[in-house]
């Protein structure tokens, strides 16, 4: 496995992750996986998020997804699992594969993305996409031909639950045929236990085709963060164990031709080829 670690650009660490703070009494509560429903502010979100990309898990992302995918060979489907409301992880790959899925849990989360798709979203996604068109060394003259082309990948959004079997309501002709499957800031917040990060692991990592890839994004040794105004649990994870989740799902991630890894101020990106067989 080849581990990368940058040294940070901003020093802030992942339990920073609460630019957000907001004085009301509920940022006080912290919630867990049972109250997404109610309490998951897409809006809230999205703004907090991706509107200026100040907070540091979202600048690693859109820093280093692009050179993930520029590593990798052309494929056919991939999908986002636990997309939320968001397309920037799509976006990187709009030039990678020809089919993109959305997938996520959450109904709001789901309705926003089926806005985006039919042109009737009112969130901007241009600050993202800048960011995302610089690591790429393309100039920002492209934002809306780059939100066209990555709608245009984007073929269809999915419910997702990663304790479900399989893990993406996708239809018997697509299951588990992903090439590619993505997960990015997801696992740590639908699990309470080590058992259910490991089962959710090895859920979404059968939809991948062997051969094909698993990508995920996450938070190393935290036990909460903040989001759109919240205080959502977090499950306390180290790296040894995250990467002894993925070889067993089937990731090949002893292999330096076949692992990429990288850890910034206690998040980490993390590209694994699954085996063939
Ligand atoms: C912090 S958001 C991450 C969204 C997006 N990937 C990003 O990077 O901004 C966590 C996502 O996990 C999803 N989620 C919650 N429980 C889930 C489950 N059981 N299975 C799959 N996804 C789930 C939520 O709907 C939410 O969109």
């Amino acid at each position: 496995m080849e581990t990368i670690t940058p040294r940070s650009t901003n020093g802030i660490p992942a339990e920073k992750l609460d630019l957000n703070s907001k004085n009301d009494s509920k940022q006080q509560i912290i919630y867990t996986r049972d109250h997404f429903h109610t309490e998951f502010d897409t809006n809230a979100y999205l703004t907090d998020f991706y509107t200026k990309i100040e907070d540091p898990a979202m600048q690693l992302v859109l820093t280093f997804l692009p050179s993930i995918v520029a590593r990798l060979p052309p494929r056919k489907r991939l999908a986002d699992f636990g997309a939320g409301p968001t397309i920037h992880v799509a976006a990187c790959f709009r030039n990678h594969v020809d089919e993109i899925y959305l997938a996520d849990y959450l109904p709001q989360n789901r309705e926003e993305l089926q806005r985006w798709k039919n042109g009737e979203s009112k969130f901007d996604w241009g600050a993202a996409l800048r960011m995302m068109l610089t690591r790429e060394g393309k100039d920002w003259s492209k934002v809306v031909e780059t939100e066209a082309e990555t709608r245009a990948k984007v073929f269809d959004i999915f419910y997702a639950n990663c304790f479900e079997q399989p893990s993406i309501q996708c239809g018997k002709d697509l299951e588990g045929k992903f090439d590619i499957i993505t997960s990015v800031f997801t696992m740590e917040y639908c699990c309470n236990t080590k058992d259910e990060y490991q089962t959710a692991i090895k859920n979404v990592v059968e939809q991948v085709i062997p051969g094909g890839y698993f990508i995920m994004g996450g938070i190393l040794e935290e036990t909460w963060c903040s989001f759109g105004g919240r205080k959502f649990t977090c499950l306390f994870i180290t790296k040894e164990f995250m990467l002894d989740c993925l070889r067993e799902a089937g990731c090949l991630v002893d292999d330096e031709k076949n692992c990429y890894l990288l850890e910034v101020n206690g998040m980490f990106l993390v590209c694994a080829k699954k085996a063939e067989n």
